[in-house]
């Protein structure tokens, strides 16, 4: 559209509006469903992230806590747990459909989709007893190269 002179149009303004929209759409459904596995695995305590959970929340208890409730809230969206490398902090941060509150330069280490359609089929108005099926199926298997990164 740029080669044909066409940057000024409503469709060239929409493609490029939507266009974070719909890649976080893509990308976290990915990470979603790629960071779950049926019955779930263990964060190993060897690693940086539990050593970071323990240092940023005080207790895995209490990171799991603050997750969980980030989910409870109204709204759809996602919960994403961040790592940020330049302040060196994990955030359980609240994102409003796919492209409100993403942290710019922050990695997605654990994505949970709290969108009606991830569990109204399953289990109806009771998202708190989906958010509690989702944390028993986390795979905390962990990237060496990421876990590496954290500090
Ligand atoms: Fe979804």
């Amino acid at each position: 559209m740029a080669k044909e002179g066409k940057t000024q149009s409503p469709e060239y303004a929409e493609l490029k509006r939507r266009f974070g929209w719909e890649w976080n759409g893509m990308r976290l459904h990915e990470y979603y469903f790629g960071n779950m596995i049926k019955g779930g695995k263990g964060i190993d305590k060897n690693t940086n992230l539990y050593k970071k959970i323990l240092a940023d929340f005080g207790s895995y208890e209490n990171w799991e806590k603050d997750f969980k409730a980030t989910g409870a809230m109204r709204g759809i969206g996602w919960v994403i747990l961040y790592y940020d490398g330049n302040e060196g902090r994990l955030f359980n941060t609240w994102i409003n459909e796919h492209d409100g509150g993403n942290l710019c330069g922050a990695k997605p280490i654990l994505v949970m989709d709290v969108f009606e359609h991830a569990y109204m089929i399953d289990y109806g108005l009771k998202k708190a007893d989906y958010i509690e099926a989702f944390v028993k199926a986390i795979d905390w298997t962990i990237d060496p190269k990421m876990d590496s990164w954290i500090e």
